[in-house]
């Protein structure tokens, strides 16, 4: 986080707890509740935003050195990520470019020098182009080169790696994060971590379910009593939209009142704070003092009530002594504990509610802006994608009220 951030949300930390106040929407945000449950809006979605919009599939240490490679999916569609021999990243979809069958079945590997189908063994080049085809005689009139696997848009910036599932599309990360996001990821040095966890649930409630949960500041004392809830101050967060997919949401330490009486531009803040920065439509960057967590939240592939949720934790080093080790462990521990235990517990209840159609829509206060800037973000995408809003007796509406940047 850049110095000057730094200084900001410490002033206005100071001044919220101090009034007891917090950044604020404009209005409350009513939410439909069919976009929860809704199998046909899931589909609009799953077209609309993540066949088109880029996709976290990776952490650059999965993919270190040339021939290095891991499996993903973007919504199912399965892909394959390879680093090549120039250090750049190129993302495949991972579908045999024969008769379909997948081709990297592993989750990963290193130094790869080639991948060979399963099925009938046509082999492919760690640059996605068509290396051999066993009895070749019977592909006599195929032009090979026509026949790599199919290469996505793909970016790497921050450690991070984005794909798109079309073939295609343009990619532009550094557009897409602007300036200042840029800068604050920057400073952290996120590219010089490693992946030491990773681990990936499938949860049964609609993926925005668990969204909405990584944006709630206004829940921490009541789910999470025993776990962070002590921890952390709730119902207070800044929150600053640096683009039309991405923000950056501040909640603050308990710890925080010991430093509140020193100056803002001086005060070291970040032991204080944890900061979560929002990459719509689906990533969530967790800051924490000493590692990083990186949360991907994707629909299923074809049922609403469903998600897949994938968890990335990152230390600057592997652990290299018992201490370090045992940070690790704890850390993880907790996080697991919060999440499975309290978060989703509480997500499967919501799930079940909606899924029934006796409340039409949800409320969202003035004080939960960074659930409203996710619902206003996809509600954009939603009603202004092409084809959108083809279906004139669609229940789907325009805006769910206060857009993007709106706040008061
Ligand atoms: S489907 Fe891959 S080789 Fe036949
Ligand atoms: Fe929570």
């Amino acid at each position: 986080m850049q110095r000057k951030v730094q200084v900001d949300v410490a002033r206005r930390f100071f001044q919220y707890l101090e009034g007891r106040t917090t950044d604020y929407a404009r209005a409350e945000m009513p939410i439909p509740a069919y976009t929860y449950f809704d199998e046909k809006y899931a589909m609009r979605e799953r077209n609309l935003i993540f066949k088109r919009r880029p996709i976290v599939v990776a952490h650059s240490s999965e993919v270190r050195e040339p021939g290095d490679y891991v499996t993903s999916d973007i919504v199912g569609s399965p892909v394959l990520v390879v680093r090549q021999e120039d250090g750049r990243v190129k993302a495949f979809s991972n579908v045999c470019r024969h008769r379909g069958a997948k081709v990297v079945t592993e989750e990963g590997g290193c130094g790869a020098t080639r991948f060979k189908c399963p099925y009938h063994a046509w082999s492919y080049n760690p640059d996605g182009s068509l290396r051999g085809i066993p009895f070749e005689e019977g592909f006599d009139n195929i032009d090979r080169d026509e026949y790599g696997l199919t290469e996505l848009p793909c970016d790497e910036r921050h450690g991070l790696i984005w794909a798109i599932a079309t073939p295609g599309e343009e990619l532009d990360i550094e557009g897409q994060l602007g300036e200042e996001m840029d800068l604050d990821l920057q400073a952290f040095e996120l590219d010089q971590y490693k992946l030491v966890r990773k681990a990936v649930f499938d949860e049964p409630m609609n993926w925005k379910v668990a969204a909405d949960g990584f944006l709630d500041p206004y829940h921490l004392q009541f789910v999470h009593p025993k776990t962070v809830g002590p921890f952390f101050n709730t119902n207070v967060y800044t929150l600053d939209v640096l683009g039309p997919d991405v923000a950056r949401l501040v909640v603050s330490r308990k710890s925080i009142h010991d430093v509140r009486d020193q100056d803002p531009e001086e005060v070291e803040i970040l032991p204080h704070i944890i900061s979560n920065y929002i990459l719509l439509p689906n990533t969530f960057v967790a800051v924490e003092p000493k590692h990083f967590e990186v949360w991907t939240i994707s629909p299923h592939p074809s049922e609403a009530g469903r998600c897949k949720i994938t968890l990335r934790f990152l230390l600057r080093n592997e652990p290299q002594n018992e201490e370090e080790e045992r940070y690790l462990e704890k850390n993880w521990k907790l996080l697991l504990m919060t999440v499975k235990d309290e978060d989703w517990v509480v997500g499967r209840t919501l799930q079940e509610g909606l899924g029934h159609g006796l409340v039409e829509e949800t409320i969202c206060g003035r004080n939960e802006a960074p659930i409203q800037f996710l619902h206003g973000n996809l509600a954009a995408a939603m009603n202004g994608g092409e084809g959108a809003m083809e279906d004139a007796d669609a229940p789907y509406p325009r805006t769910y009220g206060n857009l993007v940047g709106d706040l008061a």
